[in-house]
């Protein structure tokens, strides 16, 4: 099986979690930042996962940037699922977050959900991860694959 982990990351808290989700998930794993990524260009890919920060209950303009350039049928075929980083605070619920609305770009280009959107907590903006959120994001991806 082929995967792409695709993220966007200002301070690297996103990155880092893309690579925990890279080495849970067994066979090829490429992890790639989303400024190195064609979606136009994603037929050799099984398994396409997609993270980014939260930024104003969206994904970064980055993620944001790829999906209004991927063709209609981008992910068809193709197994998809969607993470973001999202800070604590109770208060940014009313914006939403990036990993439900990357899920409904996915679906929108033809894929197929293998789990639930995720998001992984940042103590505050630039960071850190919460304590145990690598790992939890190992447990995610591997789910992706069972
Ligand atoms: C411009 C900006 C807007 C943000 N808006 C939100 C938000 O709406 N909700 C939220 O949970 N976090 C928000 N954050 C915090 C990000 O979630 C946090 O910076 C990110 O998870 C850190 O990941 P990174 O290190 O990969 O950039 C925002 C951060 C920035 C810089």
């Amino acid at each position: 099986m082929k995967t792409l982990v695709i993220y966007d990351s200002l301070y690297a808290n996103t990155k880092a979690v893309a690579q925990a989700i890279g080495n849970a998930i067994p066979g090829d794993v490429e992890v790639r930042h989303v400024s190195r990524v064609e979606a136009a260009n994603l037929q050799a890919y099984d398994l396409l996962v997609v993270g980014a920060p939260t930024h104003g209950g969206r994904p970064s303009e980055a993620v944001q940037a790829f999906f209004d350039q991927a063709p209609p049928d981008a992910f068809a075929g193709m197994k998809v699922a969607a993470f973001d980083t999202r800070l604590t605070a109770k208060w940014v619920r009313i914006f939403g977050y990036a990993a439900p609305r990357i899920a409904g770009r996915l679906e929108q280009g033809g894929g197929t959900l293998v789990g639930p959107p995720a998001g992984f907590f940042v103590k505050g903006r630039k960071g850190p991860l919460k304590p145990g959120e690598l790992e939890r994001a190992s447990v995610w991806a591997q789910g992706l694959v069972r």
